[in-house]
């Protein structure tokens, strides 16, 4: 049952209740227009203390396409937070107004401390570099969707794995699934934190880690690209040095295989040439629409609408 709860870990739902998910989600994409009022006079808020545009719009789109309503802020400057609130005062009163509130936030574990005072289902959408669950279910869906399966995979991710929440959430929530093989493609200096690769050793996951992307292009079934996340640098030398490590092009993905799926979080810099977006491989604006789907799937089960 998944009404009433909270989104803050990608291991917070079984694999049957992610399943469920993606079910559901299938059945909105196949039938939209069956869903369009399922959330009549709901309301979701959207607390961004950080930047999106994929984030915040796919969630609100979500909630408007299945004929819920929206109120909340993308500038934390512009709300009592300016005027000194804490995090728990503000989700309490937001709270009181919303049905189910999606918040994104600087600080790693906002949400863990959140939901002890949240009235109503929280959604992370974003602590600091620690996690980011709703990407990953609309990863783990375009994944889905492209080979049929989240099982017998291998993954490369690639770019900056150091701070981009999306690669940690990603590899969290793949561990789960049988027989699943990472190679993690980053310069040294950008490699997963300590506490991921121990959980993941613990596991007894498979985990190669590479410098260049060409020596290992050829295994892969899904290539993740990453932005080098400018904004969680302590100094601008390092970023400067590190932002182009990787850069696809058609050239590299002369060795990859036939139905590769490249996917991205977005925003992209420079780490996919523009070129790389006809190729039948490119699944990173697929994944955009899955993304506002899959949110449309995971707020009806949340509110217990379906
Ligand atoms: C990602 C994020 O915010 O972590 N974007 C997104 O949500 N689609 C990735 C990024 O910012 O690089």
């Amino acid at each position: 049952m998944l009404k009433g709860r909270n989104l803050v870990d990608p291991e917070d739902f079984t694999l049957e209740e992610l399943e469920s998910i993606f079910k559901l989600t299938q059945e909105i994409i196949e039938n939209e227009e069956d869903f369009s009022d399922i959330c009549h006079g709901k309301i979701l808020a959207t607390l961004f203390y950080e930047p999106s545009t994929r984030t915040r719009f796919s969630f609100e789109a979500a909630m408007l396409r299945l004929g819920g309503q929206v109120i909340g802020f993308s500038e934390p400057g512009s709300s009592s937070v300016a005027k000194g609130e804490s995090l728990a005062d503000t989700l309490r009163t937001v709270g009181a107004y919303a049905d189910i509130i999606a918040m994104r936030h600087p600080n790693e574990g906002a949400p863990i401390h959140g939901v002890e005072y949240c009235p109503v289902p929280l959604i992370n959408a974003g602590d600091g570099g620690h996690q980011h669950p709703t990407q990953t279910l609309t990863d783990l869906f375009t994944i889905l969707d492209a080979h049929k399966r989240l099982n017998n995979l291998t993954i490369g991710c690639c770019g900056d794995l150091k701070f981009g929440r999306t690669v940690h959430s990603l590899l969290k929530a793949m561990s789960r699934y049988e027989n699943v093989d990472f190679v993690l493609i980053s310069p040294h200096e950008l490699q997963i934190p300590d506490y991921l690769m121990d959980e993941l050793k613990r596991k007894n996951i498979k985990v190669q880690e590479e410098e260049r992307l060409e020596n290992v292009i050829d295994k892969l079934d899904v290539l993740y690209m990453t932005r080098v996340q400018k904004e969680r640098f302590f100094n601008e030398a390092d970023y400067v040095r590190l932002k182009d490590s990787y850069i696809l092009d058609l050239e590299k993905l002369k060795d990859a295989k036939e139905n590769l799926a490249i996917l991205h979080p977005l925003p992209r810099v420079n780490e996919i040439k523009i070129e790389v977006d006809d190729d039948k491989r490119a699944w990173y604006f697929r994944q955009v629409k899955n993304g506002m789907y899959v949110r449309m799937g995971l707020i009806a089960k949340l509110l217990g609408v379906r």
